[in-house]
């Protein structure tokens, strides 16, 4: 069979197959090496002009991206909404068309609406890669969050993994339910009943209405935090209570079956949806999460560059 490719942009992981999505996890492996280098860096994108677009606040996406771009000896700018022309009205098309003009080969976009990457993709030539649309997806968390899941459990089909939190307005639950399932693992999605987005069962998740039945049934948990800014009206009473009836405590994870792999993609909110304890604790992949995607981002720029797979498999010596 011939090793597929990813097309021309990457705006989630629900139009990609199993294949595509194990091409960039198998090919994100040899690129973490290369920042455990001391000089962290190979020629794979030497030449080529990346523009991060960032019209949403971030720190752990933003600067992955940017680590990767250097890493692999791209040429990178980054452009905020606030200092842009986009503050004065420009549209989004017309400053991407600017930034073509100015000859770059790839853009690498977060915004607030829903489907913005897929829609600057359809109209510019260069490469898009979506670090986040709205309410859509964020398939590089989704990937670094399979990557890390892979690296604990040594594989991903036939594991439990339940998305505890905000799933109503979560792109990082969207992007994992596409992923996960595709692979084979078991979604259970846990939160309260108005934080979770209607029919949401018909994407193949079980829905699990206590944390404390998560808990029960999981291999691991990834705890998503309360998105207060999408949030327009009252869908829990208080963050206190939220902690209290939802919040994933050493005193629940105590009465789990097994030890339970946490994964949270950040930002967290200490004390609300997570304590402490648990995300410093023994079975918290929190901080290696934000390290595979590094790796993650390297693999997704490579591919979409053109790149072949074995030359990422080459020895460390040979790139
Ligand atoms: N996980 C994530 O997207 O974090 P940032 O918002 O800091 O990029």
């Amino acid at each position: 069979m011939s090793t597929p490719t990813l097309g021309k942009d990457l705006v989630g992981l629900e139009p990609l197959s199993a294949e595509q999505i194990l091409l960039i996890l198998d090919t994100a492996e040899p690129f973490k090496e290369v920042s455990e280098r001391a000089i962290k860096k190979v020629p794979a994108l030497r030449g080529k002009t990346i523009v991060n677009l960032f019209f949403e606040a971030s720190t752990r996406t933003r600067i992955s991206f940017e680590f990767a771009e250097k890493r692999l000896s791209a040429d990178t700018v980054n452009v905020a909404a606030a200092g842009s022309s986009v503050s004065k009205g420009e549209t989004l098309v017309d400053t991407a068309k600017n930034l073509e003009a100015m000859r770059i080969d790839m853009v690498v976009i977060r915004h607030g609406a829903s489907g913005a990457a897929q829609f600057l993709g359809q109209r510019i030539r260069s490469n898009v890669i979506n670090a986040g649309d709205g309410k859509h997806e964020h398939p590089t968390q989704g990937l670094l969050d399979m990557l890390t899941l892979r690296d604990r459990f040594k594989r991903i089909k036939g594991l439990k993994v339940a998305i505890c939190g905000d799933i109503l307005h979560s792109r990082v639950a969207r992007s994992n339910i596409w992923g996960l399932t595709k692979l084979g693992a078991q979604v259970g999605v846990c939160g309260p009943a108005s934080l979770l987005p209607r029919g949401v069962e018909e994407l193949g998740v079980t829905i699990l209405p206590r944390i404390e039945d998560a808990i029960q049934w999981a291999d691991a948990l990834n705890v998503l935090r309360l998105q207060l800014e999408r949030m327009e009206a009252g869908f829990f009473p208080s963050l206190r209570e939220y902690n209290r009836v939802f919040g994933v405590t050493n005193e629940r994870l105590a009465r789990a079956p097994k030890d339970l792999l946490i994964l949270h993609p950040g930002p967290m909110n200490r004390g609300v949806e997570i304590d402490s304890d648990v995300a410093d604790g023994p079975h918290s992949v929190i901080l290696p999460q934000v390290t595979n995607g590094v790796a993650v981002r390297m693999a997704v720029l490579y591919l979409l560059a053109g790149g072949s797979p074995e030359w990422a498999h080459r020895g460390a010596d040979e790139r």
